[in-house]
């Protein structure tokens, strides 16, 4: 499938930023374009028509990921829907979290000077994971479904098996990195949460993210709230003293709507077939990378590998690689790369041409 043919990308780029902030379709500019005028056009009413265009995502969204309206928040990122959930819990719990993860995870667990404990992420970070749940107590697992730094993906099946070893174990994940390059079953995952911010795989630009959150943990956020009466305005009677948390105000339908269009992609397209494009093209540039030694040596004996590489050249190439079109960044020990649907063989061809050149 030809999905690069759906984006703007001049010949003299080679996109690979995807982990910084993805590319979106060329419909998703023109639709922007169009929404903002007739949004803000004073003889018409969809600005009045706020909440069902808000319910109109949230719907769509849980028909992709298999989860419910009522299961879904949608948020203007990440953050904001991380750290309302984690003031929603109980107190008294015991975190654990994973070494280096995303500081919007880890920060408010450490801020809030929460009881944690914090898992090394290495070659078997599932065996040190399922170790520490073992062994601690913890109450909360918190982490990225793929590293920010590293790159490294945790195995999905492992959430599914840690659930039901521990169904009290309350497993919240950011799915940012990962979100939007195969299919994920909410109700089937094993995660009491899962979020993210839609700009980077979800290609769906600034300003919106989403919370995925099960009946169960649902039940015991904002417990107290949840117990006293529901809003009693007319403007918020439809509103869940839940979403009075995570959704107060008025929502951006130009992100949340972008994020519509994604959804509307991913289904067209279908993730199956993206993610079949992915494991083929993930393929080719790991075998490429491995070659050259460019693979971290966490990563390189791992089954499940991530969209999202940390090749081990050096940062201080990063101006230069730049200077040729190739749009990555310096993270941790290396250069940090993205393969996402617009993405081609050529593409990584291009990318070890240029490291080369410049290295000779
Ligand atoms: C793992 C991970 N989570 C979340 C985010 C983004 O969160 P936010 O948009 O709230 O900053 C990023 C962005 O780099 C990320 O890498």
């Amino acid at each position: 499938m030809d999905y690069k043919s759906y984006f703007d990308i001049p010949d003299n780029i080679t996109y690979l930023n995807t982990p910084g902030n993805g590319l979106m379709p060329r419909a998703h500019h023109a639709w922007r374009r169009v929404w903002e005028m007739e949004f803000f056009d004073v003889t018409g009413d969809i600005r009045d028509q706020q909440p069902a265009f808000i319910a109109q995502v949230k719907r769509e969204f849980g028909a992709l990921f298999n989860c419910s309206t009522e299961q879904v928040y949608l948020t203007p990122n990440f953050s904001f829907a991380m750290y309302t959930l984690l003031d929603g819990l109980p107190s008294g719990l015991k975190y654990a979290i994973l070494e280096e993860d995303y500081p919007s995870l880890n920060f408010p667990v450490i801020s809030r000077q929460l009881d944690y404990v914090k898992i090394k992420v290495g070659h078997q970070v599932e065996e040190h994971i399922q170790y520490t749940i073992r062994n601690q107590h913890i109450d909360v697992l918190l982490l990225s479904v793929v590293q920010y730094i590293n790159g490294l993906m945790i195995d999905l099946n492992f959430i599914k098996k840690l659930k039901a070893e521990f169904p009290d174990l309350i497993i919240i994940g950011d799915a940012t990195q990962y979100l939007g390059t195969e299919p994920l079953n909410f109700k089937d995952s094993g995660f009491d949460a899962i979020g993210g911010s839609g700009y980077k795989w979800m290609m769906a630009g600034f300003g919106n993210g989403y919370m995925m959150v099960s009946d169960q943990l649902q039940a015991i956020l904002y417990q107290k709230a949840q117990a006293g009466p529901r809003p009693h305005e007319a403007m918020w009677s439809s509103k869940s003293i839940l979403d009075t948390f995570f959704e107060p105000g008025h929502q951006d339908t130009l992100s949340h709507g972008t994020l519509l269009r994604s959804l509307n992609f991913m289904q067209t397209h279908g993730l199956d077939h993206i993610q079949t494009y992915l494991i083929e093209l993930r393929a080719y540039a790991y075998g490429q990378f491995d070659e050259r030694g460019w693979l971290l040596p966490e990563i390189r004996g791992r089954n499940v590998r991530s969209s999202l590489v940390n090749l081990q050249i050096d940062p201080k190439n990063y101006d230069l690689l730049l200077a040729n079109g190739i749009k990555c960044f310096p993270r941790g020990t290396g250069i940090r790369i993205g393969l996402h649907v617009y993405n081609t063989q050529q593409d990584v061809d291009k990318l070890i041409e240029v490291i080369e050149k410049i290295n000779r």
